[in-house]
């Protein structure tokens, strides 16, 4: 029996211009799914077409049994952490000599063939690697650690991802006028935020520019507008969507002692509240 887990995420900046080539910064977050996988024959297995594909994929027989501290369908990732983490124990339990990047990209390749073709490379490499990730022309790099304070806000609507990209790349096509500006300003704001690690009061400002713009492309939601203004009256340092949008989840940074605080407000305007920093050990042996 092997059991592993595996880190959630949430994109800082960036969402929706990286599809058409412009950077963005993806985090790993605390909240992990835990794995355990055993051998067996013909052991019942969790429903999930996830688990079925790393079965197959490694070739192995066995069970697997989920503990996720991730909200499912909401931008967190939680797909690619399960992924990544049934693969990993799957690799432990039967020593098959995976190393990380093998993971990583076998997990992609997955998440890939279940979503039909729609899946995102960073949600995996985010998982596997933890950390501060740049994606950068269609490529990803860890970056120094930061230690930020986050909260958040699940708006508890459900997104789909496919459409969303689907439908900003339908207005880029009618509209190039009005949102190649807007994608190229997202790209400024997420230049720009990589030199102000250090001054949260500024970065949280660049998140409220980001998440006007992201708004501008149409992906926006009134909840997702209520949780983001309940976060900055109740002193983020700045809020924004995160991932897809049209729903899902938003983010607030936050000054160290102000994050129940927002967390609190979050909640009172009917979202779901998740306190969460950094985690910089992506997928791990338990
Ligand atoms: O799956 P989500 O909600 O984390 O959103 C993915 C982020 C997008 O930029 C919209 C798509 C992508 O593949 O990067």
């Amino acid at each position: 029996m092997a059991t592993c887990s595996a880190p959630g995420k949430v994109f800082l900046f960036g969402e929706h211009a990286v599809v058409f080539g412009k950077p963005g910064i993806a985090m790993g977050i605390k909240p992990r799914v835990f794995v355990t996988v055993r051998r067996g024959k013909n052991p019942p297995r969790v429903n999930s077409p996830y688990i079925e594909n790393c079965f197959e994929q490694t070739g192995v027989n066995g069970s697997a049994y989920i503990h996720s501290q991730l909200p499912s369908s909401s931008g967190l990732g939680s797909s690619a952490a399960v992924t990544v983490a049934t693969l990993s124990a799957i690799n432990e339990e039967y020593n098959l000599g995976m190393d990380r990047s093998h993971i990583a990209s076998t997990a992609f390749k997955i998440e890939k063939k279940v979503q039909r073709g729609r899946a995102s490379p960073t949600d995996t490499f985010v998982s596997t690697y933890g950390g501060l990730v740049l994606v950068k022309d269609n490529k990803r790099r860890i970056l120094p650690p930061e230690n930020l304070s986050l909260v958040i806000g699940n708006t508890m609507v459900s997104h789909k991802t496919a459409e969303l990209v689907g439908m900003v790349g339908e207005f880029r096509r009618s509209n190039p006028h009005v949102v190649d500006p807007i994608l190229d300003a997202i790209e400024a704001v997420t230049i720009r935020s990589l030199h102000n690690f250090h001054n949260q009061k500024t970065l949280g400002r660049y998140m409220d520019v980001n998440h006007a713009l992201l708004e501008a492309l149409g992906v926006g939601h009134p909840m997702l507008t209520r949780l983001v203004t309940a976060a900055r009256t109740s002193g983020a340092y700045g809020a924004k969507m995160t991932g897809a949008g049209g729903g899902g989840c938003m983010i607030a940074l936050c000054p160290k002692r102000s994050k129940s605080r927002i967390a609190k407000a979050i909640e009172a305007a009917e979202g779901r509240a998740i306190i969460t920093s950094i985690d910089t050990d992506g997928v791990r042996t338990e």
